[in-house]
């Protein structure tokens, strides 16, 4: 009888430690032991040695924002046995991979790169109170215990993304930071920056001025659409070179590259409207930053070699402020009614052998992917495209690019990885987040009838009966938010979150893992680190 009441009371701890442990995303393997570690208030940590001190900055960064919170202080020793906090290296970890265990007398961490101790830490900061976790001063309690645990956690995906398109409105820094932030938490790895569109040119180009002087500006802050017409305000932003690298900045100190996208040749008529000398199909008639939802026919003259030239020069800028993998060159929307009537398109068309339009955007992408190929190790990107690129005939193009599968996304990702491509699933249904979340009359205005909620978003399966030899090509999963209904960026953080939890769940925990009720309870605990970190967000699935 004892024996069994003893098991019971230990089952009832672990459980109610069970529910005190909210993590997202769930971790691939977590065991929750008895007891806890309690943090004195000077604590040893002892932290090894690797390339450039990377893991001593992720360590550093970590033990300013504690102490800042929890007022305790984490002092480097140089003796492993003396200290109560162990980083360790092991070299046969996933490279985002980590391990994480705590018992009542010491927290023990091992990874194989600088990023699998930050993702180690991000998952102990969720294990203590949410002050933690946002980086604010704590004024709950006095003493800081962790839970014991045995955490071996690994991602599923490589590629976690978000992308947000500040072509059609403009945030500013602060609001990326934010959002850069959430990302880390939840173990993010991508933010994929939208910067152009027809209704705005958002990055500073040197070698053109007149992209930020003419192209980041519009007439109007709503964007026309049905019954809404433009409003006439005066309205714009954009990112000089060095707001872009203090982000960049930012963003590499929490593990996530930056990925810019130039949406070209398709949905650039500010930049046309900037440049119309070289870049459009029809010099002779007025262009200007468009006021209108929707997809623009004013597309990149691609047969003006000056147009060509004007995109190397950008990828050229591009290259120099985001030290990161990728460059995304677009490639969705791209209307061929003006080509078709300009002679020097019509021409190329002739000249390269072909008959679909749509093959002098892959020439444009082509040119623009050998002079890349051109360029110093370093320099060199791999590039992103979004899946229509696929409608034309890509073999130019080789297959050592990227499909960025959106409309008919589970096909296109096939149809490339096929091809040989790497692909990344960013869904329209359910993962483009701008849509209303939820039916409820208080929904703020934007696309959608409410029907992508949480539970839809969540329960998505990423590469869902793909043969195993083609699954090497997903690359991963990302989030998608477009801006046309949404000026304001309370609204960006009410419709993103909590969905891109979802999102980051799918993209980190093995798929036999998720369940969306586990997801909700877990989910609760999020409202504070929201509140608290200063983001809006859907409150419909908090109870
Ligand atoms: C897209 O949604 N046009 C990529």
């Amino acid at each position: 009888m004892k024996k069994i009441l003893l098991s019971l009371i230990c089952l009832l701890s672990v459980s109610l430690f069970a529910n005190e442990i909210s993590l997202i995303p769930q971790p691939a393997n977590v065991s929750v032991k008895e007891g806890n570690f309690v943090f004195l208030k000077k604590m040893r940590v002892y932290v090894p040695s690797y390339e450039g001190d990377s893991v001593q900055m992720v360590f550093k960064n970590f033990s300013k924002d504690f102490k800042k919170s929890t007022g305790v202080s984490l002092k480097k020793t140089k003796k492993e046995t003396s200290a109560q906090i162990v980083f360790k290296l092991d070299g046969t970890l996933a490279a985002e991979g980590y391990r994480l265990s705590v018992t009542t007398d010491k927290i023990t961490i091992i990874a194989a790169k600088p990023a699998g101790f930050f993702y180690a830490l991000q998952t102990l900061k969720q294990l203590l109170p949410r002050c933690v976790m946002a980086g604010v001063p704590c004024d709950t309690e006095d003493t800081w215990e962790v839970p014991c645990v045995e955490i071996d956690d690994e991602p599923r995906f490589a590629w976690r993304g978000f992308m947000l398109d500040e072509g059609r409105h403009f945030y500013g820094k602060e609001e990326i930071k934010k959002i850069i932030d959430v990302m880390a938490a939840y173990k993010m790895n991508r933010f994929h920056w939208h910067l152009t569109e027809d209704q705005g040119w958002r990055i500073e180009i040197k070698k053109y001025p007149k992209l930020t002087e003419v192209g980041a500006w519009r007439n109007s802050k709503v964007l026309g659409w049905g019954e809404v017409k433009p409003d006439g305000i005066h309205y714009g932003g954009f990112y000089t070179k060095k707001d872009a690298q203090e982000v960049v900045a930012y963003a590499k100190e929490r593990f996530i590259e930056i990925v810019p996208e130039v949406d070209i040749p398709g949905h650039s008529q500010a930049a046309v409207a900037s440049y119309p000398e070289f870049l459009s199909c029809d010099p002779e008639n007025k262009h200007e930053v468009w006021l209108w939802q929707g997809v623009s026919n004013d597309v990149i003259n691609v047969a003006n070699p000056l147009a060509v030239q004007f995109a190397k020069d950008v990828i050229d800028e591009l290259t120099d402020i985001f030290p990161f993998g990728y460059i995304h060159l677009g490639g969705d929307e791209c209307p061929t009614h003006k080509w078709e009537r300009n002679s020097e398109c019509q021409a190329l068309l002739k000249e390269i052998g072909s008959e679909n339009y749509r093959d002098l955007q892959i020439n444009f992408y082509k040119q623009l992917k050998d002079y890349v190929a051109t360029k110093p190790a370093a320099e060199q990107r791999k590039l992103i495209f979004w899946n229509e690129v696929l409608h034309g005939n890509t073999a130019p193009l080789g297959n050592d690019i990227t499909i960025m599968a959106w409309i008919g996304a589970d096909g296109a990702a096939k149809d490339a990885a096929t091809r040989g491509m790497n692909t990344i699933l960013s869904p329209q249904i359910p993962y483009y987040i701008n849509r209303r979340q939820s039916k409820l009359e208080s929904e703020p205005r934007s696309q959608g009838y409410g029907d992508e909620t949480v539970e839809r978003v969540y329960d998505y399966k990423p590469m869902n009966n793909i043969p195993a030899e083609l699954q090497g090509k997903y690359l991963g999963v990302q989030a998608n938010f477009w801006t046309e209904w949404v000026e304001e960026a309370d609204v960006v953080q009410y419709l993103t979150f909590p969905r891109l939890a979802a999102v980051a769940e799918a993209g980190w925990t093995p798929q036999e893992k998720r369940s969306y009720s586990s997801f909700v309870d877990r989910l609760q605990a999020e409202a504070e680190y929201y509140r608290l970190r200063g983001v809006n967000y859907g409150k419909h699935v908090f109870k």
